[in-house]
């Protein structure tokens, strides 16, 4: 069986004011009544092809992490305790480390992200069964989404041959291009995004990992080793996990192997990574808004009014995202959206 690994301890800055230090998005309902962590979970629930997961998050958030799981009955094989924020390479190293503990170094991993909308359809499921043929076979397994637009945030990837299994061997794996350069790969064609989720075999992962991000690997191997484990929790040691380089799994060992391979993708994917996204992932009304309850529209077309605190009454705008927390609200264009992140640093700044 496959054994999925959550990865859950991003902080989503640009879904600010809803997503926040203390609960970042993957643990907020931004569509639907299930929180992204949640959906994630369901997804990989089928017991006949997955384990109980390894999710691996930061210590404050333990408790989010235990509770959203326990309320939708979804049993976790472990929960994997970053003391602070070392990036995914070394979240999805230490979490690789416990389960191969738990399961073997042989064993597969599919490695998620825990702040993604997709829709579970056949399509989903075929892309899943190309990864695995691949991922037993050594490789490390991307999964390709046909590009719309530049995006800067992405991972690019290049398709090279076709293999037996309906997989692409890779080409080239380019992280969050510059805007110049997204162009040139959309205008060549031949590139896909890369959806924040992998597979791959343990051994496999390790070796990349002794390969390109050998100080990763030590760091985590001490961290894991070292680790205090209680029935739900493993608690990775501080001074050593504190000593591993803070990078990415895309710049680590995504650009850099030679073992890629990509299933390109056709099942609806969003990263939900701004409030446009939100926007067009979600369900619109004839005048073409998203409005949560506890508001009020007149005049108003194409925005996305969400609240989780005062009711919000908005007239005559278009193409607006009006977004209230308990504590504060957000007011811009929607497709200014990539931007509120500038804003968060610098309220981040204030005294
Ligand atoms: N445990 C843990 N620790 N999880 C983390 C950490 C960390 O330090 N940092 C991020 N994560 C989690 C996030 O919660 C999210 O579920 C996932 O790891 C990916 O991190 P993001 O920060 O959201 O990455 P990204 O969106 O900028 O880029 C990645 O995803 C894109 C698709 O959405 C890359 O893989 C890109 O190549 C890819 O296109
Ligand atoms: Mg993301």
């Amino acid at each position: 069986k496959i054994v999925p690994v959550i990865m859950a301890g991003g902080k989503g800055t640009r879904l600010w004011p809803l997503s926040r230090s203390a609960s970042p998005k993957q643990f907020i309902q931004l569509i639907g009544d299930r929180t992204l962590f949640q959906k994630t979970l369901l997804r990989i629930s089928n017991s006949d092809i997955y384990e109980a997961a390894v999710v691996v998050t930061n210590e404050e958030f333990r408790f989010l992490a235990a509770e959203q799981a326990r309320k939708i009955g979804v049993g976790l094989s472990t929960i994997v305790l970053e003391p602070m924020a070392r990036n995914t390479a070394a979240a999805v190293a230490a979490a690789a480390a416990v389960a191969s503990h738990l399961f073997g170094e042989e064993c597969i991993i599919h490695v998620l992200a825990s702040d993604h909308e997709i829709t579970v359809d056949q399509s989903y499921l075929e892309a899943n069964s190309i990864a695995r043929v691949e991922a037993a076979n050594g490789k490390l397994v991307t999964f390709g989404i046909t590009p719309t637009e530049p995006a800067t945030g992405y991972g690019y990837i290049e398709v090279g041959a076709a293999l037996s299994s309906g997989a692409y061997s890779v080409r080239r794996f380019v992280e969050k291009p510059a805007f110049q350069r997204a162009l040139e790969m959309l205008s060549t064609g031949g590139f896909y995004w890369n959806s924040g989720m992998f597979m791959f075999s343990i051994s496999t992962l390790l070796n990349e990992l002794a390969e390109h991000a050998p100080e990763v690997l030590k760091a985590t191997n001490l961290a894991v080793s070292k680790a205090v484990s209680d029935l739900d929790f493993v608690r990775l040691d501080g001074d050593a996990f504190g000593k591993c380089p803070d990078i990415s799994i895309d710049y680590a060992i995504m650009e850099k192997t030679s073992r890629a391979v990509v299933v390109p993708s056709v099942f609806e994917w969003s990263d939900l990574g701004s409030w446009d996204s939100v926007w067009k992932a979600s369900t619109h009304d004839k005048n073409d808004n998203v409005a949560s309850a506890n508001t009020t529209l007149t005049n108003t077309k194409s925005s996305l009014i969400m609240t989780h605190g005062a009711h919000l009454a908005v007239h005559g705008l278009e193409g607006v995202a009006v977004i209230a927390s308990e504590d504060a609200v957000y007011v811009g264009r929607l497709r200014d959206s990539q931007d509120v992140g500038k804003v968060v640093r610098i309220l981040a700044s204030m005294p």
